[in-house]
């Protein structure tokens, strides 16, 4: 723990830094208990800076062995060595050295931040700040140093030593009992893009030749044993190269580049230089272990990684409130690469959900915050859906406002303006006013103000005229903090559909060349000539802005939709749409509306026998109904968990009766023979039969049963295996459930990562007995609350996946959790905290689990001794 409370950083606060440290060379003897680190620091003023001021460097938990300035051992009134900093008082004007040496016990470090041991291997995790938990440092990202690392280690502990940059050198200690390495890394870095690895490890590689013809050597290190499994995540990083190459003109610019996967990873990966360690659930896949969506995962994950290098280390981030700067830019960089790697509509789905459970959600509760925050207590609380997902998500509205010419000549720009640099989000955007030629400080608005506005959409058609008008509002609900909200510049994608669902060609002024109009002001009108009949307004085609619209088409307007929009995104949001609503009114109301269940089942069966077969992965989602925490999102206040399953699951029957007979049809013709390939076709046929199964057992559970236990059987690769032992669990129970949850136990005994989705498919079934077999599961052998993916998989999951139980109305869930997050705060703060988010929509439920959930948030903050990591997030919940 940190002996002192943080303070809050403030962005208008910013100030270089008074020193800058051009070069260091470190040289770590690798030990398990007591790992000693010997860093010579280069340092000099900062022109930029203040002279004549102390030097202040930053630390967390370290002990100082000793200390020389240029040379010579410094006299202990000279400087002021604690756990967190080490000041020296009267530092030179001028160039000079700083030897520190510290030493650390990466055995002992369960906070998984610095250097730490992970199944036995040497490896480190620094970003935010975890570089000071290494030796003492100006753990900041705008101070840039050239690193060279010297790395040692007796040979049976670590064969395999690896650091940043370019391997230099390597040695015999000892007689061969030990040896060492040496890597050196040209480019200038943050101390937050510092790694290293050693340990007994496997590699598998291949040679990349670049565009300009530079050969890298490529290389994935894996646990002995299972390099077959790392094959996929080699292909998918020789990929993300080529694309970064095609789509954004960036090469690569080392001569290696290595990934090592990790069992023990508080994220889900780190894009240190040359250097990617890995969470190994993001590396490791092979038919048997792991699922299309683990595949897709692995995919996206390799790229972002990889992307980093241009977004994120060649061009770094001036200070962390910049964050979204490199991780909004990349996952937008990602998203794009799996959209050309996969199907574009399918991917721009997924991003939308994703965004509207995990942002959206945010946004409405107590954490919300702006994509660049203007200032936080713990940084590691800030890596959120906010600055990840709606950061790509003004990325991609900035595209579409200034047309893709624009925007592919603003990040060029960027790239040579700012390459070597420590920059800002201003920086970024002058790049685009210049490319483009447009004002854009409007538009920054998004980075600074929080909350997700409302689009009200109302369309009047005047017969008479053949006009029909389109009204458009904008508000943005407060935020904490944020009393009051400005209008902001929203770009609209939009068109009309007539009775038959063809394009209107009507004209409308006002409309780019690619559809789309913006809105700036707090409302704004639109007006198309020459309409001859009353046409279907197709509004935020794509989901072109992160926005809730609300638009009040009747039910047939929106079948129209469906069936024939030219927008694939809207054509899957009218069937939400109509989902979403019936589910809110049968909640809200207590009476669910026959009528509009059975329409709406009538037209996906209709859209399933039309192109069910041609797109099963566009199908697939078409079929999904909306998740139970969209609809308490929609419902906003009073949220009764219990009412919302019940009706969902009565929609879901209601189509699963409906469909059966065409279900059972497709799943026959969509079994792909063969072995199994994860490409995103033969998913999408598994993601349709999967999803029928799901509902031919709701339909009727004991005529699915031997479905599905035959299919749980027959299996040869773990996503028909795992849906159906999904549906085994959460549907159709029973007997049958305990037997193949019992056999698949025993089938993957020795693959932790297989036996993260048992324990997740557990925590997540929404029954009363659920938080005792949690507790059981606890006891598992397979279980660790040292290994985040187990926390993750069982507690996690339980948290933020199954909103009947976590909010039960006793309040046990939100004890349950909130005693995992205290015990776990102990050992890993940042997990815990990441926990402790589930809370966030504790205000929108009713009275009864209010209460309760105030009363476990009041628990956790009485509780002497929290780390700074849950203490911010149980204040601002309780806030
Ligand atoms: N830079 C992050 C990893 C990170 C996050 C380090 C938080 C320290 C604190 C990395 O690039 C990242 O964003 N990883 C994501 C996955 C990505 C595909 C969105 C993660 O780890 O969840
Ligand atoms: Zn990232």
């Amino acid at each position: 723990m940190r002996t002192d409370t943080p303070q809050t950083v403030r962005l208008e606060e910013y100030r270089p830094s008074d020193f800058l440290i051009p070069r260091i060379a470190l040289d770590i003897v690798l030990a398990p208990r007591e790992t000693r680190v010997r860093a010579t620091l280069s340092l000099e003023p900062n022109p930029a800076g203040r002279a004549g001021v102390p030097l202040v460097l930053d630390g967390d938990e370290l002990a100082l062995v000793s200390i020389a300035l240029d040379g010579a051992p410094l006299p202990e009134s000279a400087y002021e060595a604690g756990p967190d900093r080490l000041i020296l008082r009267e530092p030179p004007a001028r160039p000079f050295t700083l030897a520190i040496e510290t030493q650390v016990d990466p055995t002992g470090n369960t906070k998984l931040m610095g250097l730490y041991r992970s199944q036995g291997v040497y490896c480190t995790q620094c970003e935010a700040e975890g570089f000071r938990r290494i030796t003492y440092f100006l753990d900041r990202p705008d101070v840039l140093s050239v690193y060279e690392t010297r790395i040692e280690a007796a040979r049976a502990d670590a064969p395999v030593l690896l650091g940043n940059g370019n391997l230099v050198e390597t040695g015999e200690l000892a007689g061969g009992e030990r040896h060492y390495v040496v890597w050196h890394d040209p480019h200038p870095k943050p101390s937050y893009l510092f790694a290293l690895v050693g340990g007994a490890l496997a590699r598998i590689g291949s040679t990349f030749t670049t565009a300009s013809g530079r050969a890298v050597a490529l290389g994935v290190y894996v646990e002995p044993g299972k390099e077959e499994r790392a094959t996929y995540a080699l292909d998918a990083l020789e990929r993300s190269m080529r694309w970064d190459e095609r789509v954004f003109g960036r090469e690569y610019d080392l001569d290696v580049f290595n990934i090592v996967a990790v069992s023990d990873f508080n994220m889900g990966a780190m894009e240190n230089k040359g250097l990617n360690i890995f969470n190994d659930k993001y590396v490791l896949a092979s038919p048997e272990t792991a699922t299309d969506a683990d595949y897709g995962h692995i995919e996206a994950i390799i790229a972002h990684e990889y992307f980093h290098n241009w977004t994120g280390n060649r061009i770094t981030c001036r200070d962390w409130f910049q964050l979204c700067l490199k991780e909004g830019l990349t996952v937008f960089r990602d998203q794009e690469f799996s959209s050309d790697e996969r199907s574009r509509p399918v991917q721009r789905i997924g991003q939308v959900r994703a965004l509207r459970a995990r942002q959206f959600t945010e946004d409405a509760g107590p954490l919300a915050h702006p994509v660049r925050p203007s200032a936080y207590r713990e940084i590691n609380n800030f890596y959120t859906a906010t600055v990840y997902e709606k950061g790509a998500e003004v990325i991609r509205m900035l595209k579409t406002l200034i047309g893709p010419d624009a925007f592919a000549r603003g990040m060029d720009l960027f790239f040579e303006r700012c390459d070597n640099t420590a920059a800002t989000v201003e920086d970024f955007l002058a790049c685009f006013a210049e490319a483009s030629g447009r004002d854009l400080s409007a538009f920054a608005l998004w980075y600074s103000q929080a909350g997700t506005p409302r689009l009200a959409v109302t369309g009047l058609y005047d017969s008479q005229a053949q006009t029909y008008r389109l009204d458009f509002a904008q508000s943005t609900p407060a935020t904490p903090g944020q009393p009051t909200k400005a209008p902001v510049v929203v770009p609209i994608r939009l068109g009309l559909v007539d009775a038959d669902g063809a394009p209107v060609a009507a004209r409308c002024e006002r409309l780019d060349a690619h559809g789309v109009f913006v809105l700036a002001e707090a409302s704004d009108s639109l007006v198309f000539e020459n309409v001859p009949a009353p046409p279907v307004p197709s509004v935020l085609r794509g989901f072109s802005a992160p926005v809730r619209l609300s638009l009040d088409l009747s039910d047939s307007d929106l079948l129209v939709l469906l069936r024939h929009d030219e927008d694939p995104f809207n054509r899957w949001q009218a069937g939400q749409t109509i989902a979403t609503r019936l589910l809110v009114r049968a909640s809200v109301s207590g009476t669910f509306c026959e009528e509009a269940a059975e329409a709406l089942a009538g037209a996906l069966d209709a859209f399933l026998a039309a192109e069910g077969e041609a797109d099963p992965a566009f199908a697939a989602q078409v079929l999904a109904v909306p998740g139970e925490t969209e609809i308490a999102q929609e419902i906003g206040e009073n949220v009764d968990p219990d009412v919302i399953h019940r009706v969902r699951d009565r929609l879901r029957a209601r189509i699963g009766a409906r469909l059966a007979p065409r279900l059972a049809a497709l799943r026959e013709a969509l079994e792909t023979p063969g072995p199994y390939s994860p490409d995103a076709r033969s998913a999408g046929r598994r993601a349709l039969r999967n999803a029928a199964l799901d509902y031919l057992a709701v339909a009727d559970p004991e005529a699915a049963r031997p479905l599905v236990v035959a299919q749980y059987e027959a299996a040869d690769n773990m996503t028909d295996r795992f849906a159906a032992l999904s549906v085994a669990a959460l549907v159709t129970g029973g007997d049958e459930r305990e037997r193949l949850l019992a056999s698949f136990r025993q089938r993957y005994a020795g693959e932790p990562l297989v036996l993260d989705k048992w324990f997740a498919l557990q925590a997540s079934i929404p029954e009363d007995g659920t938080l005792a077999r949690i507790e059981a599961l606890r006891g598992d052998e397979a279980f660790s609350m040292a290994n985040p993916n187990r926390v993750r998989s069982l507690i996690g999951t339980f948290a933020l996946a199954n909103p009947t139980r976590f909010h039960a109305a006793d309040g046990a869930g939100y004890r349950f959790v909130a005693d995992a997050v205290t015990t776990l705060d102990r050992t890993n703060p940042q997990v815990a905290a990441r926990l402790l988010t589930a809370f966030n929509t504790w205000r929108s439920m009713e009275p009864g689990r209010r209460n309760a959930a105030r009363e476990a948030l009041v628990g956790i903050a009485e509780r002497p001794s929290l780390s700074p990591d849950v203490g911010d997030i149980v204040g601002r919940t309780l806030e």
